[in-house]
Formats: C-alpha cells, structure tokens, sequence
C-alpha cells in the first residue's frame, strides 16, 4: 500500500503528541512534531536573551539553527545544535513564550520548509497548528482535533506536575487561554480547522478511541 500523509492540527494540550505518535507507531510511520521546532528555536531564544520583540534577528537565528527530530525507543528527541534539548523544550518559560515566536513569518518560512523535507516521502504522521492548510496541503488525511479548554488545561498540568513543575491549575489554563489567542489570531499560518479537515472533539474521549478514530479516517482501521 502506498504511504500516506496525515497531518493532524489543533489548539494546545488536545492530546496532538499523544495521538500522532501512536497512529505513527501503528502504521509504522514517521512522527513529526513541528510544535518541537519552534519550541527548540524559542529555547534557544531565551538562553541568548534575545528580545522575542525582535522579528529580524529571531528569522536570521532561525536561519542559522539546526533543528534535527530523532525517534529513539517510541520517544521523539530534539535534537538543536547538536545538542538534545527534548526535556528542555517542554518547561513552562517555554511555553509561555513560544507563540511570540512562532509568529514571525520569517521563522515559519524557515520551518515550513523544513518540515516539507522531512514529510516528502510520505509515511508520515505530522502536528501543529498549520499542517493541513500551509505545510501539507495535499495530505491525504486530515484532522482537526480539540477538546474543551477545561480538559486540556488539567491534562497539561497533569504532565507538569508528573515532570515536576509546580503550576498552578489556573495559570496553566489561563496560559493556554493566551497561546490559542495568539495562534488563531496571527497573519501567517494560523491555528485554524482546514476546510478539508475531519474534527474530532476528544473531550471524554480515550486515547485509544482517538487513535482508532484516525486510523479509520485514514482507511487504515481494523
Ligand atoms: O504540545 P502543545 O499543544 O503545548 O503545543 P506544541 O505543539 O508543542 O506547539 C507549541 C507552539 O508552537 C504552539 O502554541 C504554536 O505557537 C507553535 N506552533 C506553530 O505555530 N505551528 C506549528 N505547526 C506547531 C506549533
């Protein structure tokens, strides 16, 4: 059977990650998280304390910064630099800072060309906010997959504390609130539903049930 190529969108702490790498996994595909990308890039960022303010020199940064994404043991490691930044990524400075960035045009085009790479020989399950409308529009499976504001904020905290971190539930929540806004809201790749796009609401849902969902869409359930 010839590979295809899913792309699957949607706001934060929808449980992407999650579902994307598991349909990879089944199909024995790759798993690309671009959200990774522009978190490794916003990491980088703010340990050069450069302002986020400063579009010119976060797209030369941009430029200039290899981003490499391994699968290792069912993990994904992120890899910039050289160096292996994927627990790094995931700490709350950086998520509360990476939508500043991830709007500047000039670091999209960057990614989006990156990412085109990576996906070329199709068998791969991508994430993020702008798959299915910029970065592959010919994919030939696409979703749309939410939850209710509630679900992903205590899904995300849940993460946090198991990683240690020690977030209020409200914060979390209002931080979510803030990066949606600032996703939908941006000129370039937004955060929005393709037309083409199936919407699956996970709210309530199992991982497995979402998993099962895709893998039908895709014409590749049981
Ligand atoms: O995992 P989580 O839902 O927290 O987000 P992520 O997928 O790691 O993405 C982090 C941020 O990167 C998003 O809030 C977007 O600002 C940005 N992003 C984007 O702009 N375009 C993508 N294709 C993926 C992520």
């Amino acid at each position: 059977m010839p590979k295809k190529v899913i792309a699957i969108d949607g706001p934060a702490g929808a449980g992407k990650s999650t579902v994307a790498r598991q349909v990879a996994k089944r199909l024995n595909y790759l798993y690309i998280d671009t959200g990774a990308m522009y978190r490794a890039l916003t990491l980088k960022a703010l340990k050069m304390h450069i302002p986020l303010t400063d579009w010119d020199l976060l797209t030369k940064l941009a430029q200039e910064t290899k981003i490499e994404l391994l699968s290792k043991n069912d993990k994904i490691i992120v890899i910039c630099d050289g160096q292996d930044v994927s627990e790094e990524i995931r700490k709350p400075e950086v998520s509360q800072n990476v939508s500043l960035v991830a709007l500047i045009p000039g670091v999209r085009e960057k990614m989006v060309e990156a990412q085109r790479q990576m996906a070329k020989k199709g068998g791969v399950v991508m994430d993020g906010r702008d798959i299915a409308t910029v970065v592959l529009p010919q994919a030939d499976c696409k979703v749309f997959l939410t939850a209710s504001v509630e679900e992903r904020a205590l899904r995300r905290y849940k993460e946090l504390v198991e990683k240690g971190y020690q977030e209020p539930l409200d914060k979390v929540k209002e931080d979510i609130y803030r990066r949606d806004l600032l996703d939908k809201e941006r000129e370039v790749g937004p955060l929005m539903q393709s037309p083409d796009a199936v919407l699956i609401d996970s709210t309530g849902l199992s991982i497995e049930t979402v998993v099962e969902k895709i893998l039908s869409l895709c014409g590749e359930g049981e």
